[in-house]
């Protein structure tokens, strides 16, 4: 397991599912983790549950990552309390509730969806990014999806957030040109949560993604070990670590981009 003490995380979504895996793996690894998410007394029993099973240090921040003035307070907090931020994973959000086409999707609801998705990783980008480009140093990690690349009919609004999670990485990525802060678009695969539970398109499914297979490769990205595919999609589950870790990907691989309908394209 890699040795993660003396690095400080902040982890969105952080009191069930993936988010709270990503905790417990983390601080298990000697990391100081802040957890966030709205429901104040889950997200505080969850965080002193980790503590107790792993020995590590949390930190409960409730706030709604779509709200800048909570998420500002919940990032001054977390560095008063445990210092700057190595670590930022944008885990939090929300996916269509109702399961109809776009035109019938309820207006409110799509849009709280995708908030939650962009506005809530943009609003932790600029409360965090700022100290991780001053110290030169840092990771952020946006947590991506198959349907970042393929839409789901049923779940437009997530489709689009997870497609512009993917933009704003790159984006990100794009503007930290020429220093050492990076940023990554990691899929867990299908891990059996909250959300794929409420989800018709995973009833009955079995072949989950072991969440470990998730912590493993936000660690390795938080040892600094995957550097090289900043700006680039991983998957948990299906990516195997050692490859990752030998192997520099070139040109667009693993990005989003239109591809050509052939050697003639004109905007190939
Ligand atoms: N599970 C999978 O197989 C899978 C696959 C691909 C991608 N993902 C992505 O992985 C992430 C976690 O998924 P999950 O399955 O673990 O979801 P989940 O079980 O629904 O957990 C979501 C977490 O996010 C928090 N949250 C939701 N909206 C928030 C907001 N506006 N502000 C702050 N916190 C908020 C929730 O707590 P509160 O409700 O208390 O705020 C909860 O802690 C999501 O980005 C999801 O899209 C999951």
């Amino acid at each position: 397991m890699a040795d993660l003490s003396g690095q400080v995380a902040l982890v969105t979504g952080a009191s069930t599912g993936i988010g709270r895996h990503l905790v417990e793996g983390l601080a298990a690894r000697g990391m100081a983790v802040a957890g966030l998410a709205r429901n104040g007394d889950r997200l505080r029993t969850a965080m002193a549950e980790v503590a107790e099973a792993t020995g590590g240090r949390t930190l409960a921040v409730a706030a709604d990552v779509t709200d800048r003035a909570a998420v500002e307070a919940a990032v001054a907090e977390v560095v008063a309390e445990l210092g700057q931020v190595g670590l930022l994973v944008n885990n939090a959000g929300l996916i269509d509730e109702f399961e109809v086409p776009v035109w019938e999707a309820d207006a409110d609801q799509w849009w709280e969806v995708v908030s939650s998705h962009i506005r809530g990783a943009q609003l932790t980008i600029r409360s965090v990014v700022p100290w991780m480009v001053l110290r030169n140093r840092g990771r952020v990690v946006n947590i991506a999806s198959g349907m970042s690349t393929r839409a789901n009919p049923d779940y437009s609004a997530y489709s689009v957030a997870k497609t512009g999670l993917m933009r704003l990485t790159e984006s990100l990525v794009a503007g930290l040109e020429g220093s050492e802060v990076r940023a990554f678009d990691v899929a867990p695969g299908v891990v059996d949560t909250p959300m794929t539970r409420s989800m018709h398109m995973w009833q009955g499914f079995t072949d989950w993604t072991p969440p470990e297979a998730v912590v493993e490769l936000v660690a390795a990205i938080a040892a600094g070990e995957l550097d090289h595919w900043s700006g680039r999609f991983v998957r948990a589950g299906r990516d195997d670590l050692d490859l990752l870790r030998s192997t520099t990907p070139a040109d667009a691989a693993r990005q989003l981009r239109l591809r050509p309908y052939g050697g003639t394209d004109p905007i190939a």
